[in-house]
């Protein structure tokens, strides 16, 4: 029996050094794309695959992703007040049922795995969605409905996948591919950050997964791999032959937000999907950025 996906979790507990000085006092996740933070973009993708519980892995200096999610009563009187109805309908569609967030501690930094893990007593006996805040998706069909519906043909694991360049391996976990249908590919291993001469292929986990409550047994063994981490790729490839286990080419673009230049691409691309800003975006493109770019 395949059982309903309905619990999510969010790694969040990173300190954002890449984006220093802006994540000196912010967490990075509340960095804003246009105009809406990064946590909100996984959480309403996350409700759109039909998740209602959440759990934040979280650190230090992070309740602002907390508070995000809190109803601001003296902001929406305000609001009211002011007769700003779309600011308040905005604000008012980011409110979730009670209880549905729950934050869990990741005291230290051992990697994904270990955060993962942190969130073991959240998971208990069920399937759960994975999101990476850092990785944005701009898609028809938001990224983790694409997993689930996915989940709900084959069972087991599913992680979204896609080509990377030979030469980028080394940044992500990599595949060793089985049956591959174009769409849906069987994973037969799993390698976190190989050197291209080393890599089983090119086809590399993006940070979106739904996985089984199993995975959290082998995290427990605190196994360090790549980077002297506990690696989540690592617990996962010892689930192949345990249960189904596939990769999804999944329909979209992903933008590493964890990346300057990726982050600065998906502003332009967010901008460019909003009827309100397109036509502005899109003549700075062509006029000043095209010059300046030269
Ligand atoms: C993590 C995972 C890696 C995955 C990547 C996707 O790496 O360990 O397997 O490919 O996310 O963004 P990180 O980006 O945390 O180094």
């Amino acid at each position: 029996m395949i059982k309903p996906l309905r619990k999510a979790v969010l790694p969040v507990a990173g300190l954002g050094t890449r984006f220093l000085p802006a994540t000196k006092a912010m967490a990075k996740e509340m960095l804003p794309v246009v105009d809406k933070p990064l946590i909100q973009y996984a959480i309403e993708e996350a409700r759109a695959a039909g998740i209602e519980q959440f759990c934040m892995v979280t650190g230090r200096g992070k309740t602002a992703l907390v508070e995000h999610f809190d109803i601001a009563y003296e902001l929406e009187a305000t609001l009211k007040e002011r007769g700003k109805t779309d600011a308040l309908r905005e604000l008012r569609s980011n409110h979730l049922p009670p209880g549905s967030i729950t934050t869990v501690r990741q005291q230290e930094p051992l990697g994904l795995g270990h955060a993962i893990w942190c969130a073991r007593a959240f998971i208990g006996d069920d399937p759960f969605a994975i999101l990476l805040p850092d990785d944005l998706v701009l898609s028809d069909t938001p990224c983790t409905k694409q997993l689930a519906d996915a989940y709900y043909e084959t069972g087991g694991c599913v992680v979204a996948v896609t080509e990377v360049p030979r030469e980028q391996t080394n940044r992500y976990g990599i595949l060793d591919i089985g049956h591959d249908d174009g769409r849906l590919v069987e994973v037969r291993g799993l390698v976190e950050k190989p050197k291209p001469e080393d890599a089983p292929s090119n086809l590399s986990i993006i940070g979106r997964y739904v996985l089984m409550p199993q995975v959290i047994e082998f995290l427990s063994r605190m196994e360090r791999g790549a980077g002297n981490e506990v690696q989540l790729t690592d617990a996962m490839a010892k689930l192949i032959g345990l249960v189904p286990f596939h990769g999804l080419r999944y329909e979209g673009r992903r933008f590493d937000c964890g990346d300057k230049v990726g982050f600065l691409e998906a502003q332009i691309a967010f901008a460019l999907k909003r009827p309100d800003l397109a036509p502005a975006v899109r003549a700075f493109l062509r006029t000043y950025a095209g010059e300046m770019a030269g």
